[in-house]
Order: C-alpha cells, then structure tokens, then sequence
C-alpha cells in the first residue's frame, strides 16, 4: 500500500485457521504487515507461538482444534476479547489425504470431512453470528481448483469437501449479501507448502516430480488479501488462482 492508498485493513481484526503452516501462515503475515490484529488458529501451539513472536503485538496464538464446534467457537470469542471486533475471518485449515475410493480409508474421508467442512463451518458460524451483530465483515473460504472440477481419481474425496464449500460459500453469500457481510472463496491450484506431507511424503519430492513449479503460498496470500481490501460495495467472490503452467 502507497501513502496515497490508505490501507483499508489497518486497525482492523482478522483470524486465520491453519495458521501453523503454508498459506495461512503467509495470509497472517501480509494482513500483520498492513496493520491489521491477527488471531492465529490452528493445532500446533508452537508453530504460533513462534509466529505471533515474529509477528509482534498485532498477533496472539490461538490454539484451535476446529473439529470442536465449541473451540470454534470459543476462537471467535477470545479474538473478539483480544481485539474488540472480528472483521475477517480466512477459513483456511484443510488437508488432503489422496487415494482412489477401492482403496480409500473411511477414516481418512471422515477426516477430511470434518476438518475441510464441518469444522470451516463451525468457525464460519460462531464468525458469521458475531459479523451479523456488527452488520459488517468478510468470510473468506480457501478453497481448491479441484472445488470446480475434479483432478483425478484419487483426489475423488478431497474434490468433494471443496466442492461443499463452493455450495456453503455460495449459500452464505445469499443468506449475508444484504446484511453488509462479504463472502469470498479463493480457489488455488497447485501452491509450495506442506499440504503434500500426508499423502506424498516429502512435499521437495513431490513438488521436483511435478512438469510445472507451484506458486508460493505468498501468491495466495497477495489475492486473498486484494479481495478483502476493495471497497465495501465490491464483493469479489470467486479467485481461482493457479500456476501458469498447470494445465487443470
Ligand atoms: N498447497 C496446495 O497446493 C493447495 C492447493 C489448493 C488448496 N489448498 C488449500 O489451502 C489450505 C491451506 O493448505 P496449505 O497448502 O497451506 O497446507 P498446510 O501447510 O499443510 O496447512 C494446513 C493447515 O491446516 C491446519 N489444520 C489441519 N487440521 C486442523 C484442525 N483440525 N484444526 C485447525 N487447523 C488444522 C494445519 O495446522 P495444524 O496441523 O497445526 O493444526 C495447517 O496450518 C487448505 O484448505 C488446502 O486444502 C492448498
């Protein structure tokens, strides 16, 4: 942001989910860095610790399982304590646990599906229940490509979570849109981060197979961070933002 531009987000409060790693990682760090509070939300407590550390004053780590719908809950609640307000919350916490359904493990769908849906919708509740209050805020949804159109066979299961979250986002935003509450979804393609680890191994591995480089979870951050930064009558509402390269 230049002088001329005064930063739309300064002053105000954002929680992130998945905060620990990757691209949330990097969404806290660019909405820290133009002034808004952050609430760092994820399992591991030392990842955000050491992140609210480098981060400063402006972040708190807020260790957050959100398969609980009371600790969901409760992560709205100490940020609103903390800070005053919620104004943006970046459902991002997801992961991807790939292999063809003859061979799937239910617990592994079960997994998915808590994590991707229930507990992003646990969040967006307790969020959208105190935006309502305030009768303004933005929902964000890190979503998927493969929330539009499925990759391959063994991606089948992680497809669906993202695809529900383009029917929940899409539902949200009719339910809000005139109650001035914003609801974004941010559909990226292949990103360098440890989302690779649970199915792959190691993500350097499976990234030097790929014939294309993936974006950094920075890029990701940057495009989330343009959709919530417009106006208040500009609602972007879909990002599909991908490699150059990736060819689906
Ligand atoms: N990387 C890609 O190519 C790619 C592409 C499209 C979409 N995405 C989406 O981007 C989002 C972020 O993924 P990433 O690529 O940044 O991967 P990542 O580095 O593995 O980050 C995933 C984050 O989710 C958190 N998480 C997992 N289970 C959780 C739970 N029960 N409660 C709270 N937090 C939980 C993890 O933290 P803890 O383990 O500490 O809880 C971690 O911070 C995901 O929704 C993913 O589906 C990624």
């Amino acid at each position: 942001m230049t002088d001329e531009q005064p930063n739309p987000l300064s002053g105000k409060t954002a929680i992130v989910t998945g905060a620990s790693s990757g691209i949330g990682a990097a969404t806290a760090r660019l909405l820290a860095e133009n002034g808004c509070n952050v609430a760092l939300a994820a399992r591991r407590e030392d990842r955000l610790k050491t992140l609210a550390g480098e981060i400063g004053d402006r972040a708190f780590a807020a260790p957050t399982d959100i398969t609980n719908p009371e600790a969901a809950a409760a992560l709205v609640a100490s940020s609103v304590e903390r800070f005053g307000t919620v104004d943006v919350v970046v459902n991002n916490a997801g992961l991807g646990l790939y292999a063809p359904i003859s061979e799937g493990d239910p617990e592994d769908w079960r997994m998915m599906f808590d994590v991707n849906v229930l507990g992003t919708l646990y969040v967006t509740r307790a969020a959208a229940r105190h935006m309502l209050q305030r009768g303004s805020g933005d929902i964000v949804f890190v979503s998927s490509a493969a929330g539009r159109r499925v990759p391959h066979g063994h991606g089948a299961v992680y497809a669906a979570t993202k695809h529900a979250i383009t029917a929940i986002a899409e539902g949200l935003r009719i339910d809000l849109h005139d109650k001035g509450i914003r609801v974004i979804t941010v559909e990226p393609g292949l990103v360098r981060t440890e989302f690779p680890e649970n199915s792959f191994g190691s993500p350097d591995d499976y990234y030097a197979g790929k014939k294309y480089s993936p974006l950094e979870a920075g890029d990701i951050a940057e495009a989330l961070f343009f959709a919530i930064s417009q106006p208040p009558r500009v609602s972007i509402n879909e990002v599909l933002i991908r490699p150059t390269k990736q060819p689906n």
